[in-house]
């Protein structure tokens, strides 16, 4: 099973893919992390993208759906993937299409009033956790790795409005091609929690593939 994993920024994609990895087995592959992994190791794509994700615009398309398409040649996908962050816009789904198998987009729908606060709260590990710090009680540490929390860089107020504006022109369309294609399986989290919201797309998907 290939899915594409949609939603605003702090939807909670990551936080989903992590489940869903344990579960079903998928690999994760979120272009997101794959930049700030070359912004980290200062390789030529890292300094490309930069300027772009602090300013909450995107990356050009040639430079993401190369990674993508590269990413989907290895063997570890074939047993199915999961893309989070990718494709963000009606260009990146038709390149999508013509290099990959995509059966399902999970739409993570998530009320906007909520997200600025969920993601200029957000901690995260270099290990992949992540945290709010309503609930970390003035810890700065990583409870599954012990080494320390720090703020993503395009986690701030301004850049976080320059996203959800990137996402509501250039993202959201996707939901209607999805739909188009009879793909999309959305999920309305309202206040659920990260496991209840688990709990909804396991039943979304587990019911689209009988
Ligand atoms: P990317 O890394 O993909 O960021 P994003 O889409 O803005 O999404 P986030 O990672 O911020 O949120 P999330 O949905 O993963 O939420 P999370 O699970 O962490 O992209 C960053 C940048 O890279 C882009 O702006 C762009 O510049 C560039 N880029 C990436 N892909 C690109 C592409 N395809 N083309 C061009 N450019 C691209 O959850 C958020 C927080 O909420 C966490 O603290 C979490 O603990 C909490 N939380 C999660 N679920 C719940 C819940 N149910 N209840 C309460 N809290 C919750
Ligand atoms: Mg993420």
């Amino acid at each position: 099973m290939n899915i594409v994993l949609l939603g605003a920024p702090g939807a909670g994609k990551g936080t989903q893919a992590a489940f869903l990895e344990g579960k079903y087995g998928l690999v994760h592959i979120s272009t997101g992390d794959i930049f700030r992994a070359n912004i980290k190791g200062g390789t030529p794509i890292g300094k490309v993208a930069k300027s772009y994700i602090d300013a909450g615009k995107l990356v050009p398309d040639e430079v993401t759906c190369e990674i993508v398409k590269n990413r989907l040649e290895e063997d570890d996908v074939k047993a199915g993937f999961m893309l989070d962050g990718f494709p963000r816009n009606l260009f990146q789904a038709q390149q999508l299409d013509e290099f990959a198998r995509v059966d399902a987009c999970v739409n993570i729908s998530v009320d906007t009033a909520l997200l600025m606060d969920r993601i200029c709260g957000r901690r995260v590990c270099s290990c992949g956790a992540s945290y709010h710090i309503s609930t970390l009680g003035g810890k700065t540490t990583c409870d599954k790795c012990g080494r320390p929390l720090y703020q993503r860089a395009d986690d701030n107020p301004e850049t976080v409005g320059a996203r959800l504006e990137t996402y509501n022109t250039q993202t959201a369309p996707l939901i209607d091609y999805y739909a188009a294609q009879g793909k999309l399986l959305t999920v309305e989290c309202g206040n659920a929690s990260p496991e209840e919201v688990f709990a909804m797309i396991c039943e979304k998907l587990d019911n689209f593939n009988k």
